[in-house]
């Protein structure tokens, strides 16, 4: 008999990353989401935007040259060379060869698409089957999911962070890296914001280079880490300047606050310009058939930012401020932490720097947080830092100190101090100090 509709098998999709509506639906007023991808400002727990950004989008309607007419393929080129020489250097020398070029995407996340779609068309390293990828395992579900949709069947992840030590453990990374099938696809995280050290990048670069494995990088938020662009760009430079051919996922959500602008670059690194052209002639077809063109504003305001020596100081200005304040919060909980005398040692939450951090909870004390505590995460076990403020901290630390009371069993009474518990007003400032 017929069906009344044709898609009546079609299952329920779980949502990728985080459980936004379950913390939406939550009535609790003191419900805390710890997963959201913006950063946010302290004071009215807004999207962080840069002042000069703001505005330039408020100059933008007015400019009478602009038009709505479709960009091309590849994007705008002012965006594309400028968004590449912030992240790979102005006088670096596969830009002065011509072996070096952006194209303009929907996004990181478009660059990623982008960029896992070509590779699994054209990149075969032995020749027959479409190359491993690693991913590291955060990201996982996200990128990983990517991948696979692109066609990718063999992805596995990689460990770089030791949820028992606390720390990087760059050992357990290598031997990863070792063992992986020469030609593999590894799916890297720079700035770290765990902490890899420029020794540790070195070493994993000279291990990549000897298993001819190939290096797709993720820029997702430059300049957020250190304060310091450069800095941050660091450890793609190192791969750039020993020659690798790679491609690059870089993102301006996070650092111009423009997440729904969707602004990504995806830069490909040649051996030669030829193959770059040849490059960027198949990709400027998969985009025809993906989303024909990008969109403008966002690369717009960009390209004003970077391209004037002005606006480019204000907008490093507010960069140093927003990590000042995501490092004062961190240390802040961290503090709060130790005067609790939660057991445990809290140090990791300042070796590591930016927007995302591992917590450090196990995931019988995410549990207890999100059933008793209303404080919502990343199925990754990271936390968004920018998500903690003034106004919730004391919450989240004490909610912390229970969890971990709780599940160790050294004081189950804890179990039972309620949720609802006002927050402490009086507590610390932790606005963005410009
Ligand atoms: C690590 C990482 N990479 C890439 C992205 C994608 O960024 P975009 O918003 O530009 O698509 C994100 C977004 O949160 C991210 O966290």
């Amino acid at each position: 008999m017929a069906t009344l509709s044709v898609f009546l098998d079609v299952p329920l999709a779980t949502a990728i990353d985080f459980p936004l509506d379950v913390y939406r639906e939550d009535p609790s007023p003191q419900k805390v989401c710890l997963g959201h991808a913006g950063c946010h400002t302290d004071s009215a727990d807004e999207i962080w935007i840069p002042p000069v950004v703001q505005q330039i989008l408020l100059q933008i309607p007015q400019d009478p040259t602009l038009d709505h007419e479709y960009i091309k393929e590849l994007g705008i080129v002012e965006f594309t060379k400028t968004a590449m020489e912030l992240v790979i250097g102005k006088n670096n020398q596969a830009l002065l060869d011509n072996r070096a070029g952006g194209v303009h995407t929907i996004g990181g996340t478009g660059a990623v698409w982008i960029g896992a779609e070509f590779l699994h068309r054209w990149y075969r390293p032995n020749h027959l089957t479409p190359a491993t990828v690693y991913i590291a395992v955060p990201q996982l579900d996200t990128l990983g999911c990517i991948f696979q949709v692109a066609g990718f069947t063999d992805i596995r992840s990689y460990h770089y962070w030791d949820p028992i030590k606390l720390s990087v453990d760059i050992e357990m990374f290598m031997a990863e890296l070792q063992n992986a099938p020469e030609g593999s696809i590894v799916f890297l995280h720079a700035p770290e914001e765990t902490g890899l050290m420029s020794s540790e990048w070195k070493r994993i670069a000279s291990l990549m280079k000897k298993r001819q494995l190939f290096p797709f990088f993720d820029i997702a938020a430059q300049g957020l880490a250190s304060g310091n662009l450069d800095r941050d760009a660091w450890a793609l430079r190192l791969f750039v300047d020993q020659g690798f051919e790679l491609l690059c996922a870089q993102s301006f959500s996070k650092n111009f606050g423009l997440y729904d602008e969707r602004v990504g670059n995806l830069i490909v690194v040649t051996t030669d310009n030829q193959t770059l052209i040849r490059i960027h002639s198949q990709i400027a077809r998969l985009i025809a058939m993906t989303w024909f063109g990008p969109t403008s504003l966002g690369a717009r305001v960009i390209t004003m930012v970077l391209t004037s020596p002005a606006r480019l100081y204000e907008w490093k200005q507010s960069l140093q401020s927003l990590v000042k304040r995501i490092m004062l919060i961190r240390e802040k909980l961290k503090e709060k932490l130790r005067i609790l005398g939660t057991p445990g040692s809290w140090e990791h939450l300042t070796t590591q720097s930016g927007v995302y951090s591992f917590i450090g909870l196990n995931s019988s004390q995410v549990e207890f947080l999100e059933k008793h505590k209303h404080i919502y995460f990343l199925a990754n076990g990271q936390i968004n830092i920018c998500s903690i403020n003034s106004r919730n901290l004391d919450y989240i630390a004490q909610s912390i100190h229970e969890s971990v009371l709780v599940t160790t069993h050294q004081n189950p009474s804890c179990l039972y101090i309620k949720a609802d518990k006002e927050p402490d007003e009086s507590s610390v400032d932790l606005s963005d100090s410009s």
